[in-house]
C-alpha cells in the first residue's frame, strides 16, 4: 500500500513540515534534521526513513510519514531505538505508522538484532496504543523524565516476539 524508502535531502522541507505538525515547536529543527539526512549510515548511525503513497505522483510532496532511528546497545544487546517517529495530520488512522515500525522490524531481524525500543511520554495515549496493538511492552517506567514532569516509559518489542 506504502512505499518505505530512505529519506533524501530533497525530503527536509516536507519532513519537517510534518515535524512541526506533530511536535510544534519542540521538534527537531531544520538543521537537525539536515545534518541526519546528511550524515545517514555515518558514525553515529542514524537513519530517517519515509513512507509515500506511490499512486500519488509527487514523491515529496506526498510524504506521508517517517521513523528515525539509531543502533543502541542496551542491556547487553543490539536494539534499533526509535528517536522520531511522525505521520502527517492528513493521513493519520490509515496504518502508515504500523507500516514504518514493522519495516524496522524486519530490518533488525534481518540483522538479528534483539529487537526495537522506545522512550514515549506517558502523556502520548495514541503513540502508546500504536507501540501495544504492535507488541511493544513497557520495561521501565522514568518517573518525572521529561522537564514537565511528565514519566517516560521504556518500551520493547522483542524480535523473537
Ligand atoms: C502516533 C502516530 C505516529 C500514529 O500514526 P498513524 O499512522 O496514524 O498510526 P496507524 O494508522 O499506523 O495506527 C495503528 C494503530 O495505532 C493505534 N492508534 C493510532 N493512532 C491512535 C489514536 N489517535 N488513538 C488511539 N489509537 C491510535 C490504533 O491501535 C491503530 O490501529 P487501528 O487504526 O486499526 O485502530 C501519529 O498520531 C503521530 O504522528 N502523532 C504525533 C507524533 C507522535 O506522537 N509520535 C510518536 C512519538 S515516538
Amino acid at each position: 500500500m506504502f512505499e518505505i524508502r530512505p529519506a533524501q535531502v530533497s525530503d527536509l522541507k516536507r519532513l519537517h513540515e510534518i515535524e512541526v505538525e506533530c511536535f510544534g515547536a519542540e521538534g527537531v529543527t531544520p538543521q537537525q534534521l539536515n545534518w541526519i539526512l546528511e550524515k545517514q549510515g555515518e558514525n553515529p548511525v542514524i537513519f530517517i526513513s519515509v513512507a509515500t503513497d506511490p499512486e500519488k505522483s509527487d514523491q515529496v510532496k506526498d510524504l506521508l510519514g517517517f521513523i528515525c532511528w539509531k543502533s543502541q546497545t542496551i542491556e547487553n544487546g543490539q536494539h534499533f531505538e526509535i528517536l522520531d517517529l511522525g505521520v502527517s495530520k492528513l493521513y493519520r488512522r490509515e496504518g502508515v505508522a504500523q507500516e514504518l515500525i514493522m519495516y524496522l522490524l524486519a530490518r533488525a531481524k534481518a540483522e538479528k538484532f534483539l529487537g526495537i525500543v522506545v522512550y514515549l511520554s506517558e502523556g502520548n495515549p495514541p503513540a502508546r496504543a500504536l507501540y501495544e496493538k504492535l507488541g511493544f511492552q513497557t520495561q521501565r517506567v522514568m518517573k518525572a523524565y521529561y522537564q514537565d514532569g511528565t514519566n517516560a516509559l521504556l518500551m520493547v518489542l522483542a524480535t523473537s516476539a
